[in-house]
């Protein structure tokens, strides 16, 4: 930890210095006005040994008041405390709401200074470990998501890359609608995993290369529930669950696992249900032949209302028109980005809160696509 002493009085400076160092404080350094402290603050900048405190003179000669504060403070991630005569208390006061930690008045109680340094400063240590400590949990958080996605891809090869697929054009469209990086992750990883409940049924049923009859369509409609249900202890997914336990549902209600109709169902459940009816079409599966992106869009035009909620559709097709997917040979159209990327791209802290309120209420549309046997 580094701490600068900025203040107009050598004695003073000097006091503190001598007082920090010998209770342990080895990096003190000193400056004399306010270009000196910015000079020597950019200096440990550029040398990776940025400073983590100034205490900063209300007396010093190049500027007036809290100029010197505010300048430190719009460039600068420090911990600032004012040192003030008593006269200056109100401005030191009015220092606190613009950015200032804390303040003390001369003449200089060492004692009390050295009580309030070193709460500053271990507050901010913790706060740098923690952030660490969430970065490493983070990292771990999203490797465990790809192991989970590669063991899916590894039983049911037909779904090979569509997860990365879905999860891209999930989130397209959900930046689309504006939402707050958060949401975009949460519904990016929902994209990733929103199929994971396929570990839950048979090969056979996966594999089967044609229609699938009644019974075998009834355990393939229960992934979306088998999701949930394996995701449910890992605390940073719980509010993308929703996304992934409904993303089968119709806009119309006629969907499943509960027949959600409307705003019931999430919005980004209804995204992910877009997204994946799309991707379904244009993709070239052993039963099916791939549609052209023009050709699935218009599918999913004719089904707003019905299977899909006709805005989510609408903002598809925006972001299908200004990527240029539409104009791509079918099976080039909804390119996904490698699962590597996709996570790097996701990595951010994952708020286990909602962060956007329309998050509650979405719309979802296409099932499997009308090709789709219920993926
Ligand atoms: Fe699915």
């Amino acid at each position: 930890m580094r701490v600068l002493v900025a203040d107009a009085s050598a004695d003073i400076r000097g006091g503190v210095a001598d007082r920090l160092k010998a209770e342990g404080f080895e990096r003190v350094a000193e400056a004399a006005n306010v270009d000196e402290a910015i000079r020597k603050l950019s200096e440990g900048l550029a040398s990776r040994q940025s400073v983590d405190m100034v205490l900063l003179g209300l007396n010093l000669p190049d500027r007036e008041g809290l100029e010197g504060l505010s300048e430190i403070l719009g460039v600068f991630d420090v911990l600032l405390l004012l040192l003030a005569d008593r006269h200056q208390r109100p401005t030191a006061v009015e220092g606190l709401s613009k950015g200032a930690v804390d303040y003390l008045l001369r003449p200089l109680d060492y004692d009390l200074l050295l009580l309030k340094v070193e709460k500053q400063l271990t507050r901010r240590f913790m706060q740098r470990e923690l952030r660490r400590s969430t970065a490493r949990n983070e990292t771990l958080f999203l490797n465990v998501l790809a192991v989970m996605a590669k063991v899916l891809e590894a039983k049911d090869p037909y779904t090979r890359f569509h997860s990365e697929k879905v999860s891209t054009l999930a989130a397209s469209i959900a930046r689309e609608y504006g939402f707050a990086d958060d949401e975009v992750r949460r519904i990016g990883i929902a994209g990733i995993l929103h199929d994971l409940g396929k570990m839950g049924v048979k090969e056979a049923i996966l594999k089967k290369p044609g229609p699938l009859d009644p019974e075998e369509r009834t355990a393939v409609q229960r992934h979306p529930v088998i999701a949930a249900t394996i995701l449910e202890p890992i605390e940073q997914l719980q509010s993308a669950i929703g996304f992934i336990k409904y993303h089968h549902e119709h806009f119309d209600g006629t969907g499943y696992p509960e027949g959600r109709r409307g705003e019931e169902i999430p919005l980004g459940a209804r995204i992910i249900h877009c997204a994946e009816a799309f991707d379904a079409m244009v993709s070239r599966r052993s039963y099916n032949t791939p549609r052209t992106g023009e050709q699935a869009l218009e599918e999913l035009k004719r089904c707003a209302g019905g299977q899909f909620d006709p805005e989510c559709v609408k903002v598809l097709e925006a972001v299908l028109r200004k990527s240029g997917q539409l104009s791509l040979p079918s099976d080039k159209g909804s390119s996904g980005r490698n699962l590597a990327q996709l996570l790097e791209d996701l990595t951010g802290t994952v708020s286990t809160e909602d962060a956007n309120p329309r998050n509650s209420g979405l719309k979802d549309a296409v099932e499997d696509g009308p090709e789709d046997a219920g993926g």
